[in-house]
């Protein structure tokens, strides 16, 4: 199998895989990562092929597509070994999926340059516009609310802690997770793309709150 087939092997086990989601884990977040990680690679001079398998792969094994973590690691495992000949390769790949927190935050440190693209690529996809949308649905689908001005002072170092209280609203959301991974971001490019996408939702936030204000004024 040349590299090409391979790559159209993986996006085939993929959609096939992730087709029926709706928890934020659909077959187009799958594509941005694994183009965004390419993207990254070429510019860190990481192995593009190992992040695009990797990448194409990342969410297969999520737990909430699978009845455990490991049934899930086990099934790309099975289709890595059919695929690939080379073991190093297959190895490289499950060490970065395994090591990949599923839930896109903390996680533990990746230890090679690939894993690290892959791992800034889908921070990056959680970030900007598309993760404010993406937090919206996944919010929604959760049947939480937007944002509640109860929970939340609208003081800027006081909204610091209110993070911590972490009270389910998809605002809280932001302070909670989102504007903590541009400083967790592995590679310089990845950084810089992710600089834009924060200052991006730091002006979404400022907007969104002077709306809410606005529109909570006691009519005169
Ligand atoms: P990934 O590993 O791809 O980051 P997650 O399952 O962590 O996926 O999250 C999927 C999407 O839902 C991401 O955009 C994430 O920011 C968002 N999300 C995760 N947890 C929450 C939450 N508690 N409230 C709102 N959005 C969330
Ligand atoms: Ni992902």
């Amino acid at each position: 199998m040349d590299h090409e087939q391979l790559i159209a092997a993986a996006e085939g086990f993929a959609k096939e895989q992730l087709g029926r989601d709706t928890t934020g884990h659909d077959w187009f977040h799958t594509d941005r990562v694994r183009n965004t990680a390419a993207l990254i690679a070429g510019m860190e001079g990481a192995d593009v092929l190992v992040c695009t398998i990797a990448a194409l792969l990342h969410d297969v094994a999520d737990e909430k597509l699978n009845d455990s973590k490991e049934a899930g690691l086990q099934k790309v495992a099975g289709w890595l070994e059919e695929h690939l000949e080379d073991a190093g390769q297959t190895g490289h790949i499950m060490q970065i999926i395994g090591t990949m927190s599923f839930s896109g935050g903390g996680g533990a440190p990746m230890s090679t340059l690939e894993g690290q693209c892959v791992q800034d690529a889908d921070r990056l996809d959680a970030l900007g516009a598309i993760g404010i949308a993406r937090t919206m649905v996944f919010s929604g689908a959760k049947g939480r609310p937007v944002y509640d001005p109860q929970e939340a002072p609208r003081d800027e170092s006081l909204r610091k802690e209110y993070r911590d209280y972490s009270k389910g609203t998809a605002v809280n959301h932001f302070y909670e997770k989102l504007l903590k991974l541009k400083d967790l971001m592995n590679t310089s490019y990845g950084r810089k793309l992710a600089e834009e996408r924060h200052d991006f939702m730091l002006l979404y936030l400022e907007q969104f709150y002077k709306e809410w204000n606005q529109g909570s004024r006691k009519p005169l």
